[in-house]
């Protein structure tokens, strides 16, 4: 199939389109770069040994993804391209609204208008808000608790109604927990611009010597250790589910949402142990009081993805640390680190 990534020069999106390439799928992709350089696809290619398309586009500009939809004839999407970033969003809720939710309304449009139907969409955990019961199972009701996760709430609304009112829409709403972890060669990996927001690219840069210490956001909750307990998945498995979930499509209609974890949680004393671990030297920290908004526990009951896709995570939080530090021992400022 060909298939258009967007969102495909980020973390997840690399990484996916990687995985597209080495099974043989062509591969589009579409990225404004707001939050990503296209480095990151030249070692997509080097890595898969195959070619794919990139258009540096806004999924607002409805006649730029116009263009692309007729140039490329595409069979489905995969739509990784949003803002992530929580703190960001409650400050600037317009831009998150108008990027992310508006952004997916501009493509579903396109999408439309040139028959195309199927989509793979990267929903969030986040949508199930500060819920205290675990594990986490799809049919419980979402209750975002910040401007970023109400984007991700209201886009699977969106494409439950799209999916509703035409039966012809194939769409896939996939909840990804905690993404961690990096390509096993080290060319391609988490950057993100500016101070992290989420615990392993922050402890990365601490391992690295970028930062001093690491923060741990409290460590008096109802947990064995007092830390957060989260359900982190490396990437490479994130991917495999993204083409799970295709194939799934190509099979079935209708709006489907599967939870993507592991199943486990792990604290964020666990964490730092495993990463020291595999770093090879201990990580500094410190203790901090709790971040506001954040779950003591939270991890995923994985299991529809296992019965409806045949799709587990294989991977060990021991091999996401490793993984995870040779990306960033190897490219210590990112993709700024050239080569
Ligand atoms: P990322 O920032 O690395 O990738 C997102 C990409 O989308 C970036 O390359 C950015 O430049 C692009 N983009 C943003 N707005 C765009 C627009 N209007 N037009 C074109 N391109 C645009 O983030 P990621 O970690 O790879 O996340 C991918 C998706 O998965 C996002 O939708 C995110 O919300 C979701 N998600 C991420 C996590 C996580 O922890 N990383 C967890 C759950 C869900
Ligand atoms: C993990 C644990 C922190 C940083 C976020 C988004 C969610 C999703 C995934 C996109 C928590 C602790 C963190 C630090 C720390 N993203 N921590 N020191 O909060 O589970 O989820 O990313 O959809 O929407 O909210 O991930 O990595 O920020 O935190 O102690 O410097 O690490 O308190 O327990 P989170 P995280």
């Amino acid at each position: 199939m060909k298939i258009l990534v967007t969102g495909g020069s980020g973390y997840i999106g690399s990484h996916t389109s990687l995985a597209l390439l080495e099974a043989g799928h062509d591969v589009v992709v579409v990225d404004n770069l707001t939050n990503s350089t296209k480095t990151s696809l030249d070692r997509v290619q080097e890595l898969a040994g195959r070619r794919l398309a990139f258009h540096q586009v806004d999924l607002l500009d409805e006649k730029g993804m116009s263009a692309v939809f007729e140039q490329e004839q595409v069979d489905a999407v995969i739509h990784f391209a949003g803002l992530k970033a929580v703190g960001e969003s409650v400050d600037k809720p317009l831009y998150y609204y108008h990027n992310n939710v508006g952004g997916t309304i501009s493509l579903l449009r396109v999408m439309d208008a040139h028959e195309v139907r199927t989509m793979v969409f990267s929903s969030s955990a986040t949508v199930y808000g500060a819920s205290e019961e675990v594990p986490l199972i799809e049919k419980m009701p979402l209750d975002a608790v910040n401007p970023y996760g109400r984007t991700k709430e209201q886009i699977e609304d969106i494409l439950s109604d799209v999916g509703a009112a035409d039966p012809r829409w194939n769409v896939a709403l996939l909840r990804y927990f905690n993404p961690v972890g990096a390509h096993p060669s080290g060319r391609i990996g988490e950057d993100p611009t500016g101070t992290p927001n989420n615990l392993l690219p922050f402890v990365a840069q601490v391992a690295v010597g970028r930062r001093e210490k690491v923060m741990v956001f409290g460590n008096d909750y109802p947990t064995p250790d007092g830390t957060g307990i989260r359900d982190y998945i490396h990437v490479v498995d994130l991917a495999a589910g993204h083409l799970a979930a295709l194939e799934y499509l190509a099979r079935h209609g209708g709006v489907h949402r599967w939870n993507l974890g592991t199943g486990d949680g792990s604290s964020v004393l666990e964490v730092l142990a495993a990463f020291s671990a595999a770093a090879g030297h201990d990580v500094p920290y410190e203790f901090a009081p709790r971040r506001p908004g954040d779950a003591a526990v939270s991890y995923a009951d994985p299991s529809s993805a296992l019965a409806d896709l045949g799709w587990s995570a294989t991977r060990t939080l021991d091999e996401m640390c490793e993984d995870h530090w040779r990306w960033q021992k190897d490219n210590p400022q990112g993709y700024a680190s050239g080569a």
